[in-house]
């Protein structure tokens, strides 16, 4: 029989304590202690494997086919190939940017491929994501829907699946709603949120099957709930996108069996998610030719290189210097100001100074550099940035221009998509030609910036000139 034993628990942090307290002593918060009765149920522990007891080889242990692949190579390539055997995936995402549609449509994925996908659902009732999943035109014969909020319920469903060797996968949507009858609190508390992904936790390393959980994210992005729940699982996933744009991008932050570098882009429309397998193609689609401030680089995303466009906009400063960067790390755009100030002598650090970059991605490795100069030299002059040219390398303090990683990786991706030109770091070497593009090296900004940007100025009469 379970044992009852009384207890103190921060309703906040979790924190375990052996009396009341008005101040939590662990995170500070007031008026947060509460008595609780738990009664110690055995399916809180987290059971790693039904064979656990005594060792064996890794050698035997090593399965043939440890991965289910979703349908959808977006998300395969970011899991790192597909959902493991008996992994826990968390898919963390803003309120409405397509969580669910996501899952529905890889459950149905999995379902065509691996056998019943039980998809469970304590946000929407059966008919609603029925309704969904006509409108995704997903496969649903073998996708079961169960809307319950009881997690134990969730898990009788699973495993009456399980035992007969009928369950491919496990979806909850979401950890947030689902609770357990052993612990007490209301759904969404940080006790109930780690009780209920213990034992899904449990159920998918003793059954071997995969369980995919959704999570709310609070205010500031942060994966609502207790911190322990990303160490519990395997995979920690992020779902989010521009709101004003139907693009989507999902990536990794934590990835016991893969890379957490790989990007997948998708498009939400009315039929659901469409997978982007192109996507600098997608993101250079509204690029404006000719204009001053615009330039393109290639930023690798895991193994993935995307072309994106750097955008620049400077105007006079009344009063301080204001710096504004969208999907640009401000301390680089700060650094990169102070080099073509000093180096190129271009002088905009009495500007303000905007930076962008197109499709809502965030450009953070230094390889970007000099499209990040280039684009702001060109805005400063009034010189747009020769056509169908590439910029690559990154800005040392000198103002030196040092080589991009895995350049022939970047600049392939350009010639395939028709760029003619590409500015690179180096002391004019000999490179392996690529057929069609006509690489330039330079080995400091100013260099860079007198084979990158266009003789002719938009506007002459305002035309500065480098020194
Ligand atoms: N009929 C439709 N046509 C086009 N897009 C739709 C339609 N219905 C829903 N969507 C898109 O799907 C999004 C909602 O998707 P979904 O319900 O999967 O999001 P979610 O992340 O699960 O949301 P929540 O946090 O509320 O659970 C909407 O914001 C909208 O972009
Ligand atoms: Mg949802």
């Amino acid at each position: 029989m379970a044992k009852s034993t009384t207890r103190w628990v921060c309703s906040e942090c979790d924190a375990s304590l052996s009396g009341w307290f008005g101040k939590c002593p662990t995170c500070g918060a007031w008026n947060t202690i509460e008595e609780r009765t738990t009664s110690e149920l055995p399916s809180d522990r987290v059971v790693l494997s039904n064979s656990a007891t005594a060792p064996v080889s890794v050698e035997a242990a090593v399965q043939d086919a440890p991965r289910r692949t979703t349908g959808l190579a977006e998300v395969d390539r970011v899991l790192g190939g597909g959902l493991v055997t008996g992994s826990v995936v968390l898919l963390g995402g803003p309120p409405g940017i397509g969580k669910s549609t996501l899952l529905l449509q890889v459950g149905a994925g999995i379902a065509a491929r691996h056998g019943n996908v039980l998809y469970a659902s304590g946000e929407e009732s059966v008919a609603q994501i029925a309704g969904r999943a006509q409108r995704l035109s997903a496969d649903a014969s073998r996708l079961l829907v169960l809307a319950e909020t009881r997690i134990e319920s969730i898990l009788d469903a699973a495993r009456e699946l399980a035992l007969v060797g009928e369950l491919a996968t496990v979806v909850v949507d979401s950890i947030q709603t689902v609770y357990s009858i052993g612990t007490e609190g209301l759904p969404g508390n940080v006790s109930q949120i780690r009780a209920a992904a213990a034992q899904l936790v449990s159920f998918a390393k003793l059954h071997g099957v995969p369980v995919v959980l959704v999570g709310h994210v609070t205010k500031d992005g942060q994966l609502a709930g207790p911190r322990v729940l990303e160490h519990l699982v395997d995979t920690v996933l992020g779902f989010d996108g521009d709101e004003d744009r139907a693009l989507r991008l999902l990536r990794a932050s934590k990835n016991r069996f893969g890379s957490t570098m790989e990007l997948g882009v998708f498009e939400m429309g009315s039929t659901g998610l469409r997978e982007i397998g192109n996507p600098s193609e997608t993101f250079l689609a509204e690029r404006p030719e000719g204009a001053a401030g615009s330039c393109i680089t290639a930023s690798l995303e895991g193994s993935r290189p995307l072309l994106l466009e750097v955008q620049a906009l400077l105007a006079p400063a009344s009063g301080g210097a204001r710096r504004n960067c969208v999907g640009v790390d401000p301390a680089r755009l700060a650094m990169i100001l102070a080099v073509l100030d000093r180096h190129a002598g271009l002088g905009v650090l009495d500007h303000d100074v905007f930076v962008n970059v197109a499709g809502g991605l965030r450009l953070f490795e230094p390889a970007v550099d000099l499209a990040i100069a280039l684009a702001v030299a060109s805005s400063h002059l009034r010189r747009p940035v020769v056509a169908d040219l590439v910029a690559l390398g990154e800005i040392g303090l000198t103002g030196e221009v040092r080589q991009a990683p895995r350049l022939e990786l970047r600049l392939a991706e350009a010639q395939r998509l028709g760029f003619r030109r590409a500015v690179v770091a180096g002391r004019g070497d000999h490179r392996q030609a690529l057929p069609g593009l006509e690489i330039t090296t330079a080995r400091s900004v100013e260099a860079a910036l007198e084979a990158g940007l266009a003789a002719s100025a938009a506007s002459s009469g305002r035309r500065r000139g480098l020194r």
